[in-house]
């Protein structure tokens, strides 16, 4: 009895208090309304002071941002609970734009867009709120890309390496392989110093559960970030997720460490962003997009970057996806990402087909930042891949039309042949550093000519434990410097030919 009556004491004096320092009077407030609402989109009236990308937040407490701004009329894109809103409700400007918890507490979290727990594990602990849109860093701020993104998949390491900080984008018809291709590179992060962000948007929910359950289940959940706005999730959420995602990364670029952003994809991101537009009646361009679609992402992925020392030398790599089809490369909005980004890696459906998994296209692929973002170790090994391999597609053209080729067309044929075959990976499946140069250097040598192309197979997939069986020094010694010497090499080849040897070579192997 007396516990209660201190306790309402007390509050009584706190209430007191806070009377004391409030100033009562009259306080002006712009109240919209709104006019049309469906679709994921509310028109409002009679908010003449909002600000673009500010958050409005409706009656019953749902929310959305301002995308268009007309003379009387705002055109809100709503996140959720669209259905509750009704024609005549009011809004309010809250003066703030959209924000997203950032920190270390996301980490092995699956989110929504606006960072609200989707797995059931219970709140998210932020360390602080960030704006969705964030400039991108300036020119003074960056530093060259240079430092290797290793993604465990060899016709991408060796090929066309990633660097820290790149934009590459990974394009191709549905259904082969373009998000195994993101998420393998992932799931090799997970003993890196990188962080992963995957951003599913409007992605069915079959694909975003295959994607965790790959991101989980191979340990590399402590190091990764996942969001998702589904293709039955509004427009709104959809068109926010990269940015959010962007921000979420940008909180460890920003403090000297690493991040890896995949988007997947933009194609349904430029989808939701024409839905939006013509929602709220902006003016159609080509393939029925509005003209901004270009800007919407290239500011986006602007935010990539490498940083300067100064900054903390931090990186933010992105990988988005798009679609094509019918492999058309020269579509809108594959052409735009193609240019914005500094190289693609180019899935072809025929290769796929014929099971040539991951299904790149050695030929249309390509990385702009060029040969010095590759680890010196797989660079001094595969200098000449790329070169014997093209010729060997050559080759294998011509002579597909019968003729007896010479002998040393057959020797390079053989030789092509085992490229190709090392090029193949099964998914999920990332190989170490050291095992890609030790595959690189024997298939250079000659090692792998004996061996029929199953055989190929085989060896890699016995080559890791027999490195680590045979040379373990130089194994660990490559994976901590990231280079390769003569004597490294002697110890890779020495511990290979062992291996291959305890193999059966098969009888008069041919490609
Ligand atoms: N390297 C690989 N080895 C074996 N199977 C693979 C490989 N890469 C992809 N696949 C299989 O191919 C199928 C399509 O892959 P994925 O979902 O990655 O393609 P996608 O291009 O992202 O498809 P969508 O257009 O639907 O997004 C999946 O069943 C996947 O398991
Ligand atoms: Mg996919």
């Amino acid at each position: 009895m007396t516990d209660a009556s201190t306790q309402a004491d007390a509050w009584l004096d706190r209430s007191r208090a806070r009377l004391g320092t409030t100033t009562l009077g009259p306080r002006a407030e712009q109240i919209g309304r709104v006019e049309e609402v469906g679709d994921g989109i509310a028109l409002v009236s009679g908010l003449p002071d909002v600000r673009l990308d500010e958050l409005l937040r409706f009656d019953r407490g749902q929310f959305g941002f301002a995308q268009v701004l007309e003379r009387d009329r705002v055109g809100c894109v709503l996140f959720d609970d669209v259905d509750a809103i009704q024609a005549g409700d009011t809004v309010r400007g809250t003066g703030d734009v959209v924000r997203v918890p950032v920190g270390p507490g996301l980490l092995g979290r699956v989110v929504d867009p606006l960072g609200r727990p989707l797995d059931g594990k219970g709140p998210i602990v932020a360390e602080t709120m960030e704006p969705i849109e964030r400039p991108a860093p300036a020119i003074i701020d960056r530093d060259l890309v240079t430092q290797p993104v290793q993604t465990g998949l060899v016709v991408v390491d060796t090929l066309f390496a990633l660097g820290r900080g790149q934009r590459e984008l990974i394009i191709g018809d549905r259904a082969i392989g373009k998000t195994t291709v993101a998420i393998d590179a992932i799931i090799n992060q997970k003993d890196s110093d990188i962080v992963c962000v995957y951003i599913a948007v409007g992605q069915k929910s079959s694909s975003v559960r295959r994607a965790i359950d790959a991101i989980h289940g191979q340990g590399a959940a402590e190091r990764s970030i996942i969001v998702v706005a589904g293709a039955a999730g509004s427009p709104g959420l959809q068109w926010i997720a990269p940015f959010a995602g962007f921000t979420m990364a940008e909180y460890f670029r920003d403090r000297g460490r690493h991040a890896l952003v995949v988007i997947d994809d933009l194609t349904k991101h430029a989808a939701s962003h024409r839905e939006i537009a013509l929602l709220t009646r902006q003016s159609p361009g080509r393939e029925a997009y509005p003209g901004d679609v270009f800007y919407v992402h290239a500011r986006l992925l602007e935010r990539a970057s490498k940083l300067s020392k100064a900054k903390g030398g931090g990186s933010l790599t992105a990988l988005p996806i798009a679609e094509t089809d019918a492999g058309n490369l020269s579509a809108y909005i594959p052409t735009n990402l193609i240019s914005i980004t500094d190289g693609q890696i180019v899935l072809d459906a025929k290769l796929f087909h014929e099971g040539q998994k991951p299904a790149v296209d050695v030929g249309t692929s390509v990385s702009r930042v060029g040969g010095k973002t590759q680890s010196h170790a797989l660079r001094a090994a595969a200098d000449t891949l790329r070169l014997d391999y093209a010729q060997f597609l050559e080759l294998e053209m011509f002579t597909r039309f019968g003729g007896m080729p010479d002998a040393r067309v057959r020797d390079q044929l053989t030789r092509g042949a085992r490229i190709r075959a090392i090029l193949e990976q099964p998914q999920h499946a990332p190989l170490r550093l050291a095992d890609e140069v030790a595959l690189v250097l024997a298939v250079q040598a000659g090692l792998l000519d004996s061996l029929s192309l199953p055989g190929v197979i085989e060896f890699r997939r016995g080559l890791g434990e027999a490195l680590d069986r045979n040379a373990p020094n130089a194994v660990s010694q490559i994976q901590k410097t990231g280079s390769l010497d003569d004597t490294l090499k002697q110890a890779l080849q020495e511990a290979m030919k062992k291996y291959a040897a305890s193999m059966v070579p098969a009888k008069g192997a041919q490609p």
